[in-house]
């Protein structure tokens, strides 16, 4: 079985291997193993971010892979808490220094969503509220511009909606790059994607196995090509999400299944209409959603997903 190697072209010029490993909830001491055991398969596309505070050990095990820097594709994420237009090049430095590298392919604003500024990642206040600061994530966007070039190749955004984009691209200066959201079948944000097309931003799917619960791993048509094709679910959800031309996050410490998630499945034109008639019949469904938790609006309620 094949195992991936097409990219997509960013709005930069410069190139995103399609199929990246994961590493929200990898512990530190799993993720070294993972991101070195990703490498060895093939990977060449290491998602990461601050808050999942494991930036130095997925460094570590980038420097330790033998596989030269150039050659890879690394993406981590501006927190909530250094959202104030002041912290946003500290915040930087912070990262290249927890992954030991010069330069990041990929810096994303990991929510549009604004946290206190300081020391604590989720501030609260004494009734246990998460704090918001009144920072505009169009203010921050702009703070990221001004770090474009040697250390940041490329800037762009995350969990951002089509209306959330059409307000940062009315000021923006540099198109985000990328929209790194959550995609799988049962939110297949088809719209998003469009959107997202005609306007030269990169859609990279996350949690494309339905995160830790996994409910779309058991989907009755995923459970079927998986049979078909001798293959694990997993395995053809990935497909499905490479098939769309979405690069794809796949998150596992368990060494058979980063190896197994990295072989391609040969699906069908049919099996990939089956597969987008899951989305068709049912009603979407998210399993990253803080809105409540943290107090904020993040997926435009009311306007369509
Ligand atoms: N930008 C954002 O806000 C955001 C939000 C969420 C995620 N992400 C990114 O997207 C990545 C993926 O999303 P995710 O971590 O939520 O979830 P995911 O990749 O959809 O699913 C991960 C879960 O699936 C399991 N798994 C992996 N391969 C499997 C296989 N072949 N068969 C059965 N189970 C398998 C993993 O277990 P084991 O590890 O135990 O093998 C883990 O429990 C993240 O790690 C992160 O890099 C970004």
């Amino acid at each position: 079985m094949a195992t991936y190697s097409a990219t997509a072209l960013l709005n930069t010029g410069a190139k995103i291997p399609l199929v990246g490993l994961g590493t929200w909830q990898s512990k530190p001491n799993e993720v070294y193993e993972a991101v070195l055991t990703a490498i060895k398969a093939g990977y060449r596309h290491i998602d990461t971010a601050w808050i999942y505070g494991n930036e130095k050990e997925v460094g570590q095990a980038i420097k330790d892979s033998g596989v030269d820097r150039q050659s890879l594709f690394v993406t981590t994420k501006l927190w909530n808490n250094a959202h104030n237009p002041e912290d946003v090049e500290k915040a930087l430095e912070v990262s290249l220094k927890n992954l030991q590298m010069e330069y990041l392919d990929l810096w994303l604003m990991h929510w549009p969503v604004a946290f206190k500024s300081g020391d604590k990642p989720v501030p609260k206040n004494a009734d246990g509220k998460v704090e918001l600061a009144p920072v505009d994530y169009v203010d921050t966007y702009a703070a990221m511009e001004k770090v474009v070039g040697d250390r940041v190749r490329a800037i762009g955004v995350s969990n951002f909606t089509v209306g959330k984009l059409q307000r940062l691209l009315k000021s923006a200066s540099v198109v985000p790059a990328a929209n790194q959201v959550e995609l799988h079948p049962y939110l297949p944000q088809n719209e998003l994607i469009d959107f997202c097309k005609q306007n030269k931003i990169h859609v990279t799917a996350y949690s494309p196995l339905g995160s830790t619960s996994g409910p779309v791993q058991k989907e009755p048509i995923i459970v079927d090509l998986a049979k078909k094709y001798n293959v694990e679910p997993a395995q053809v959800l990935i497909s499905w999400a490479y098939k769309r031309g979405t690069s794809v996050l796949p998150k596992s410490v368990t060494p058979s299944r980063i190896v197994n998630n990295f072989k391609e499945v040969p699906l069908t034109a049919e099996d990939v209409a089956n597969i987008d008639a899951i989305g068709l019949n049912k009603p979407p469904q998210r399993v990253v959603d803080p809105s409540e938790s943290w107090g904020s609006d993040i997926y435009d309620s009311g306007a369509k997903l």
